[in-house]
């Protein structure tokens, strides 16, 4: 399947999710069944309502909100196969009750002997489909190792209470929903490609069906029992890499061994007085989204106005020169010297719009000039009463990873090495370039979008959100942020709202549809912009706290998520 229409049959099948939400004719319809709200021990909020109850029964045994989210991550392995995963990575944010602020980096990384121009045929060109689909579009996936080092290091609960709900889950069996049926029909086709894959999910589904996963079931008992080594070593390690000799990749056993996770410091920023904690590299979206805040503080954007051309025209500007700069100066920072001190500062955030005008579009945008010193995706927030706030995004990358199954092991593989820039100006499955700073190299990761991110204001929790979404999560996670701060909508208005999105490339603004009125779609295109309509933008999961620390707990009308609590 080319990328254009995998990106195409991807919107299909989010449209076909949004359709069935009912919009009203002056946009959208308020949902209040995945909300959770009042004076509580402990709230999680997923993608997945088993998911969700996973985590906020691991809190009720005792657990705190990173047990609980470590649970969750597991059940949605085997619950929600379309981005929950043990065969991808993610990241880690949290603020602990004791006051530490944390970051865990799972991203997968390029097997060792991957190489630069690996997806490029004899004539420079890229090979439609090698780097998305089957076996060589896997990285080294993170997941396992990034999980169980997050509940070792700062969980206070056994590896084996954590894991039994998934296995269990597995084993067992649930009941499928029907975006999940719907999805997995939708992909019916390219699983029969795969014989692991053919075996789990080569049918047809219903609404209702029981999805036992023996294999998956084996698997994660393997790690409740081994640790690490039960993924990375032994009888899973083989079968992932009998799986990656089958169909042509590149994973080793050397490779899966030689995996780990890294702590990282947290990135930092302030916008209009609150605390902005979030992911560094390898993902641009922390620093996407402080370098975003960086130029809209200065702005009074409510005296703009929610949704006028005048706040779409500052909103897409800054949003241009922002993604510029992702696609040539972020990278791993263990291969590449990310010039992060430039990147989320007020002072070079404020140089890169000295140029801005209202009523203006600037064409000429090119990535800034530094000094250099130097999908599908899910999101899950935490948090418990003790004061630990806990956001944790991870992928296969696109929905259902590269549709490989791994025969016998019964998990998904990612497709993340098209996160890396096959080729400089070439867009991923997402649409954006990139250059050096994110050419492949054995045991690199690829740059991400992910943006998990806690927030905190004069010392105490406000709040814990993040999103899936490609390209789309750190713009997703923004205008939820400044919905907020800006616009003071409640959590549920501030995550359902509609969205809009620039990426500097392609140039023209995506909206949501009915994120812009008649009258603003005609002024922009006056200014010159022009406007595309698009169905996917992100899931937000969010948790807020008001001033007396009650927490509300929201999810995305956009998916079929839950936020639930005790
Ligand atoms: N694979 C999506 C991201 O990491 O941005």
């Amino acid at each position: 399947m080319t990328k254009g229409k995998r990106y195409f049959k991807y919107f299909f099948t989010v449209l076909i999710v949004i359709l069935s939400l009912n919009f009203t004719d002056s946009g959208y319809k308020k949902q209040s069944s995945n909300f959770a709200s009042g004076f509580m021990s402990g709230v999680v909020v997923s993608a997945n309502e088993i998911a969700s109850e996973v985590g906020v029964d691991i809190m009720k045994r005792g657990g705190n909100a990173v047990d609980a989210i470590v649970g969750t991550a597991f059940a949605l392995a085997v619950v929600y196969p379309q981005a929950g995963n043990i065969g991808g990575g993610g990241f880690m944010v949290a603020k602990l009750s004791d006051g530490r602020e944390v970051s865990v980096d799972f991203r997968e990384t390029a097997p060792s002997t991957a190489y630069r121009d690996m997806y490029l045929d004899s004539n420079g060109n890229v090979i439609p489909d090698l780097s998305t689909d089957g076996h060589l579009a896997s990285g080294v996936p993170g997941s396992v190792d990034g999980l169980l080092h997050i509940l070792e290091k700062y969980g206070t609960m056994k590896r084996a209470d954590v894991m039994s709900y998934a296995v269990n889950l597995a084993e067992n069996g649930f009941s499928i929903n029907a975006e999940l049926a719907s999805a997995l029909n939708s992909y019916g086709g390219e699983f029969g490609n795969y014989a692991g894959s053919k075996e789990i999910f080569g049918r047809k589904f219903s609404e209702g069906d029981l999805l036992v996963q023996k294999d998956l079931a084996n698997t994660l008992r393997l790690i409740s029992e081994k640790g690490r080594d039960g993924f990375y070593a032994g009888e899973t390690a083989d079968r992932i890499v009998v799986e990656m000799k089958r169909g042509g990749g590149i994973i080793s056993n050397e490779d899966l061994a030689n995996y780990r996770c890294v702590d990282r410091n947290p990135i930092k920023g302030k916008y209009k007085g609150y605390d902005v904690i979030t992911m560094g590299s390898p993902s641009s979206g922390g620093m996407c989204l402080i370098y975003l805040l960086n130029i809209l503080d200065s702005y009074d954007l409510k005296f703009l106005g929610f949704g006028s051309s005048r706040y779409i025209n500052l909103l897409a500007e800054a949003m241009k020169v922002v993604y510029a700069d992702r696609s040539e100066y972020m990278g791993d920072p263990d291969f590449y010297k990310v010039p992060l001190k430039d990147l989320i500062s007020k002072e070079y955030a404020a140089e890169r719009m000295r140029n801005f005008e209202f009523g203006k579009t600037r064409r000429e945008i090119t990535p800034g000039k530094i000094n250099r010193e130097s999908s599908q995706t899910t999101h899950i927030s935490a948090a418990d009463s003790k004061g630990n706030l806990v956001s944790l995004t991870t992928t296969l990358n696109d929905i259902f990873g590269s549709r490989v199954v791994v025969q016998g092991a019964g998990f998904l593989l990612n497709n993340e090495m098209d996160d890396f820039s096959v080729k400089p100006g070439e867009p991923n499955i997402f649409g954006l370039i990139g250059n050096e700073a994110n050419a492949i190299a054995p045991g690199k990761r690829m740059l991400s979008s992910m943006t998990p991110v806690v927030m905190m204001k004069d010392g105490k929790p406000f709040l814990v959100i993040g999103s899936p979404g490609g390209g789309k999560i750190i713009t997703s996670v923004l205008q939820s942020i400044i919905n907020i701060i800006d616009f003071g909508m409640p959590l549920n208005e501030a995550i359902d709202a509609p969205r809009i999105h620039h990426q500097w490339l392609p140039d023209y603004i995506q909206a949501e549809r009915n994120s812009l009125s008649e009258g603003v779609i005609d002024e922009l295109k006056t200014i010159g912009y022009e406007i595309k309509t698009v169905n996917s933008f992100g899931r937000v999961e969010g948790i807020i706290f008001d001033t007396d620390g009650v927490m509300t707990g929201y999810s995305d009308r956009r998916g079929s998520g839950k936020a639930v609590s005790f």
